[in-house]
Order: structure tokens, then C-alpha cells, then sequence
């Protein structure tokens, strides 16, 4: 029933070997395991009618033209994501397999490529096992990645919330060494948070980063995109309370010595502080800023990142630079007890605040 074809772009041959398409259906699948073929049947019912209420299939959740689900079928338990391709030019980049600003980062054959990538390189990420392909007028209209279901694993964000002060610590010490092992290949996940890391519920050790669609290689200078993994990290996992600032800043400055190997510099400091307290993406490009080779202009990333309304709280708060001047330097440990000093520090930053509840992302 499954006949081999051989048009698929190079960038993909391996380590999925096989190319076959499913008979008659719509969908033209290249499975690196023959066993999921069956589950690739199941869902060309979703890939040609986007058709959700197939049999075994679970929808988990549909959002900005992508859908995850579960797939129940003979061989187990599988994750499935439907992406579909808009505009045009990201249905170009599907078919000749390319990830670039023309022809967008974010296909299934971006994620696919990627996130085979993060799993050869780091071994932390969960290998796909199929892609399937579905065209209209000859192009790539709409996508879907196969995967291992990751039973017992919940996000990180749900175990940081089902945690105690002795669990969130073991996961941030997870998180840093992950962040670490990124670092020393070189890689920035363009989406890192908490709904975005996996960890087994029975072992925190067990981390799997996912969704790997937007993700950079070889970048030059991997402090840059370390020092603002850590501190998006430690944003969405606590929060933004610019009262806080101060503890979440050692912390910060404590993981990114820990993943670099080496003392933390003044820019890497300043970055910390602008990862902890700003949204940056929406105003900022994220992808030109990690492949930056020489120093950083932080006062003018501040600027940029006032612009935005995610960040409008803090429009009148003092600069990163005054943070700074106002905390003892990186390397020197913020007393555990505030002293009264600080606290009329904290007091006066108070009013920044963003609001109660640890932010998602
Ligand atoms: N292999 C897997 N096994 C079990 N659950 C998974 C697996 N991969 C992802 N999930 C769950 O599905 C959710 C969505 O997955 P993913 O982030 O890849 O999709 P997405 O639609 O691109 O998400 P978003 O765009 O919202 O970040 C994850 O947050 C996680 O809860
Ligand atoms: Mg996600």
C-alpha cells in the first residue's frame, strides 16, 4: 500500500530514510519509522479535509493556524501538529525545504529539520518519526509532524506551579544545565519557555525542549542568546516583579556563570536584567540580536523595547543602567536579608510592578 517517491527536498534525507506516499490519500508522508504508517493513515482524514474528529484522534489545543494532538493507535501513543502554510511564500519555503526571511522559518520542514537537529546535537529534544505533506495547485498547503508521545511528562510551566521550594530549585538547576548544553553547541531556541519544556513528572533530570520551529545554529557569540534564555526563563517562571529584581537578578547572573564557565561581563549583566524585566520579541529582532558578533547598544535595545505596549508598565522606571548602579556588581552576592537600603530601593520600584501571577511566557 505504501509506494516509495522520491521528490522531497535534500535538506530532509536524513536520518528519515524512507519517502512513501499513503495510496490514494492526500498526504505524501516520509516516515523515519515504518511502524507510525498506520498513524499516517489515520490522519490524512485531518491533512486533506482538515477534518478533526477522526477516530483516536484528540485535539489538544488549535492555535495561530496550528493544531496539536494525540494520536491513540495499534502501535501507541503518538503527538501529532498540523501546521498549516499562510501566506504563500511560507508554501514555497515548505517544498524547497529552506528556512530564510523570503520563505519563512516556521514549516514543518523547519521544525522538522530543527528539531532532528536539537536531538543529534544535544540529545534533549524528541526526534520526529514522519512528515506528512499535503498540496493544493502543487504546493505545500498544510503540514504535519509526527512524533513520540511523551507519556508521564508534563510542561515545565505545570510542574514549576505543582512544585515546592526544593522542587523549583532542582528544576532550575535542570533548566541551567539545559541552557548550558544549548550553549555549548551553539544553538538559540528562537521560543524558549516554559510550555515549550517538557520534564518527566517522575524525574526532573528528564528534559525535553520542544517545539524547535524557530531556532538558530551556530550562533556567533552563544553568551548573547544564553544571557537572554535565562532571563526570559526566569521572567515567565516567576513573573515580572520589578521588586524582585534585585534576587532575580543574582539568580540570573548565578545560571549564566554556571553555563558560560566564566564570570559574568557588565554587557551580560545588563542583558540579564533587560531578558528579566522586558518583553523583548515584539519590538526587537530576537534572531538578528543572537547573531550579533561584536558589542551590543543596550541603551538603544531598551528604547526599542519600551516601544512596546507588553512593556508599557514600565515606561518611567529607571534605566537598566541605574539597576545596575543601584546593585552591588555581578560577583557579589545580594545579601539574603534585604538591608534597609535596598528595601527603600525595592519600595520605590515597587510601583513597576506588572501584577501578580507568573507570566506564561
Ligand atoms: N511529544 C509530545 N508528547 C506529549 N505532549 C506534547 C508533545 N509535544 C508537545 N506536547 C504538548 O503540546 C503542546 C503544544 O505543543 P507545541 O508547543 O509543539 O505546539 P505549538 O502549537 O507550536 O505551540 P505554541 O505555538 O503554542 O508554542 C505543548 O505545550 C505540550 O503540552
Ligand atoms: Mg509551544
Amino acid at each position: 500500500m505504501l509506494a516509495i517517491s522520491l521528490c522531497l527536498p535534500v535538506s530532509l534525507q536524513a536520518p528519515i530514510d524512507d519517502v512513501v506516499t499513503a495510496g490514494r490519500s492526500a498526504g505524501d508522508w516520509r516516515l523515519g519509522d515504518a511502524a507510525v504508517g498506520t498513524v499516517a493513515l489515520q490522519l490524512n482524514a485531518v491533512l486533506a479535509n482538515d477534518a478533526f474528529e477522526v477516530p483516536g484522534v484528540e485535539v489538544l489545543r488549535r492555535r495561530k493556524g496550528r493544531t496539536a494532538m494525540r494520536v491513540s493507535s495499534e502501535g501507541g501513543q503518538f503527538f501529532a501538529k498540523r501546521i498549516e502554510l499562510r501566506p504563500l511564500r511560507k508554501r514555497v519555503g515548505a517544498a524547497l525545504g529552506v528556512q530564510n526571511r523570503l520563505f519563512g522559518y516556521d514549516h514543518g520542514v523547519a521544525e522538522l529539520d530543527n528539531t532532528l537537529y536539537v536531538a543529534r546535537t544535544t540529545g534533549q529534544a524528541v526526534a520526529p518519526l514522519a512528515l506528512g505533506t499535503f498540496r493544493r495547485h502543487g504546493l505545500p498547503q498544510a503540514q504535519v509532524l509526527i512524533q513520540p508521545w511523551l507519556e508521564g511528562y508534563l510542561t515545565l510551566g505545570d510542574a514549576w506551579q505543582q512544585a515546592d521550594t526544593v522542587g523549583r530549585r532542582r528544576l532550575l538547576d535542570e533548566v541551567q544545565c539545559l541552557i548550558r548544553r544549548f550553549h555549548q553547541v551553539g544553538l538559540c531556541h528562537l521560543d524558549f519557555n516554559p510550555t515549550n519544556v517538557m520534564v518527566a513528572a517522575d524525574d526532573p533530570g528528564e528534559m525535553k525542549v520542544i517545539d524547535c520551529a524557530r531556532l538558530i545554529r551556530d550562533v556567533p557569540r552563544p553568551d548573547i542568546a544564553s544571557a537572554l534564555q535565562v532571563g526570559k526563563m526566569l521572567r515567565s517562571l516567576y513573573g515580572r516583579h520589578e521588586s524582585e529584581l534585585p534576587t532575580r537578578l543574582n539568580q540570573a547572573r548565578e545560571m549564566l556563570a554556571f553555563v558560560t564557565d566564566s564570570p559574568v561581563s557588565a554587557e551580560q549583566d545588563a542583558l540579564l536584567v533587560l531578558a528579566l524585566r522586558y518583553q523583548l520579541s515584539k519590538t526587537i529582532s530576537i534572531r538578528r540580536l543572537v547573531r550579533a558578533t561584536g558589542s551590543l547598544d543596550l541603551r538603544s535595545l531598551e528604547v526599542r523595547a519600551l516601544r512596546s505596549y507588553k512593556n508599557a508598565a514600565l515606561r518611567g522606571c529607571p534605566e537598566v543602567s541605574q539597576v545596575l548602579a543601584a546593585l552591588p556588581s555581578a560577583g557579589t552576592r545580594v545579601a539574603a536579608t534585604s538591608s534597609a537600603a535596598q528595601r527603600a530601593e525595592e519600595a520605590a520600584m515597587a510601583h513597576c510592578d506588572s501584577g501578580p501571577g507568573p507570566a506564561r511566557r
